[in-house]
């Protein structure tokens, strides 16, 4: 597996410790709010249970599993609820947990659903963002963001390639030979 790899562009040790901090400040923004934690499948879950482990506060725990449809183009925009959260989150404060930013489609998607739940408030938590990549009139910021990242194909850390990949405990570089031969 990590021979189809170029480059690690953020090592195990840069993510867990950015994610010390990140958890900290949103533990601190939230405390006493108990907020309602979502994690959008698959990408998200190892950033999910590590961000959480690192918020000192009380917190639910909820997952959605989505998919953009056409997503070679993601012209539409349009996202497809494939597994929806066992909870209400009424009157919740909600936080949305994302492994990446990428056009934006689906998080613009995911906050308005969300929002016309009857959320209190609605905020969004990416582990990487690709601000390049955003789809035109896209204005999605993320709250709390990981790090920035330019264009390029990123496998690790719950990032796939055909599914592949999710388990590496860091961010890479995919070679290009290996999507090109597919
Ligand atoms: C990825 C990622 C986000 C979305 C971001 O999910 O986890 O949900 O794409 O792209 P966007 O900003 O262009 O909408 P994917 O559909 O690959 O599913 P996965 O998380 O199960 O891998």
């Amino acid at each position: 597996m990590e021979n189809d790899i170029s480059k690690v562009l953020i090592s195990q040790e840069e993510i867990q410790n950015r994610i010390q901090e990140m958890g900290r400040q949103i533990a601190w923004d939230y405390r006493g709010k108990n907020p309602a934690m979502v994690c959008i499948l698959k990408g998200a879950v190892m950033f999910y249970t590590d961000l959480l482990r690192a918020m000192p506060i009380q917190l639910t725990m909820d997952f959605m599993a989505v998919s953009s449809y056409g997503k070679s183009t993601k012209s539409s925009g349009e996202v497809e609820i494939r597994k929806d959260l066992s909870t209400s989150i009424e009157n919740r404060h909600v936080i949305i947990v994302e492994d990446i930013i990428d056009s934006g489609f689906t998080l613009t998607y995911l906050t308005r659903m969300l929002a016309a739940r009857g959320a209190a408030s609605i905020k969004v938590c990416t582990l990487l963002d690709k601000p390049a990549r955003r789809a035109p009139g896209i204005t999605l910021k993320a709250d709390y963001f990981g790090f920035e990242i330019p264009d390029g194909f990123v496998v690790g850390y719950g990032l796939d390639y055909a599914e592949a990949y999710r388990n590496l405990p860091y961010i890479g570089l995919l070679k290009p030979e290996i999507y090109e031969n597919h």
